[in-house]
């Protein structure tokens, strides 16, 4: 049971704004947190084998499904780095970042425990450490991880980044409103990342050159957001939607749930993460609009929807 000497760990959900997929091979991307959407990791000292509760399993973290392999070798390489021993602590999660949609829950889970652990030892813990152990966590995941999911979901605001640099916040000139929707199908991340590898290899040239456009894409958003061309940073979304879709990313329940946005009112709207399911994000011209959004793309199926906006204030 949680005692006085319970330490707390927090991260949030993520979304990309454009620049999925491109992102692993090196391209920039823009992305930001979903603070609305947080996991909370309590961990506490417990003398005996480790022990996890979390929605999909409660047990010893040893006999944890294959599903949490990256979550054991996280806790082991954070306890290694901290000299601790393998053993008495207690780790409980609770999350509302729904799992599998492409709303970064894996890095979200390993970055609120890596803090939990860190903090239950009394231990400093800077960026770059905690970043490198949710990558350990993320390369079970996802692969091939850019570190961009990672980045976020300990982000405050949006962040411009690239893979083996550190995010760069980002401010937008002025609000920007967005709407995520859930498609209810599960987003296969790792299995879409190699989907792309194997396209690279099957057809390089127009591949390279999608991933190319993702890139110029994303920094076009990024400046776009920056100098508050709501326009253009619409544009950008609905563009590298038609990427990702050349890419094999998409799917038709997806592409419904963007045309639906689009045909409300959207200025732009795009699957969001690893695809082949899970989110699409839209952009709304402002709060009112971003509801009217969000009602349409209900209507055409999406299981749940959330509203996010940066600029001005932070993240709501
Ligand atoms: C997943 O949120 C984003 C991908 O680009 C994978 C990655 O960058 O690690 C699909």
């Amino acid at each position: 049971m949680a005692s006085g000497r319970t330490a707390v760990g927090q991260a949030h959900a993520k979304v990309i704004i454009v620049g999925e997929h491109a992102a692993v091979f090196g391209y920039p991307v823009l992305a930001a947190p979903l603070p609305a959407l947080t996991v909370r990791t309590e961990a506490w000292p417990a003398e005996g084998p480790i022990t996890l509760d979390c929605p999909l399993y409660a047990g010893p973290l040893a006999e944890a499904p294959g599903v949490f392999d990256g979550i054991k070798a996280l806790v082991e390489a954070a306890l290694a780095k901290l000299s601790r021993p393998d053993r008495d602590l207690e780790l409980k999660v609770q999350s509302d970042v729904p799992i599998g949609r492409g709303l970064g829950s894996s890095a979200a889970l390993a970055a609120s425990l890596v803090q939990a652990i860190y903090r239950s030892c009394g231990a400093p813990l800077d960026r770059e450490t905690l970043l490198r152990l949710v990558g350990v966590a993320e390369s079970f995941a996802h692969g091939a991880a850019s570190g961009v999911d990672a980045a976020a979901v300990v982000a405050e605001g949006m962040v411009s980044f690239r893979r083996g640099l550190a995010a760069v916040p980002l401010r937008p000139a002025r609000p920007l409103h967005f709407v995520i929707a859930d498609s209810g199908l599960p987003s296969e991340t790792r299995g879409a990342v190699e989907g792309v590898r194997r396209r690279l290899v099957r057809d390089a040239e127009d591949t390279r050159t999608r991933l190319e456009t993702l890139g110029r894409l994303a920094e076009g958003a990024q400046a776009a957001a920056t100098q508050g061309d709501t326009g253009r940073l619409g544009q950008s979304m609905n563009d590298a939607q038609c990427e990702l879709e050349a890419l094999g990313v998409s799917l038709p329940a997806l592409d419904r749930l963007v045309l639906a946005a689009r045909n409300a009112g959207a200025l732009g709207a795009k699957l969001t993460g690893g695809g082949r399911g899970g989110c699409v994000l839209a952009l709304a011209r402002d709060p009112g609009a971003a509801e009217h959004l969000a009602r349409a793309m209900r209507a055409q199926g999406a299981r749940a929807t959330w509203l996010a906006s940066f600029g001005g204030e932070e993240a709501a």
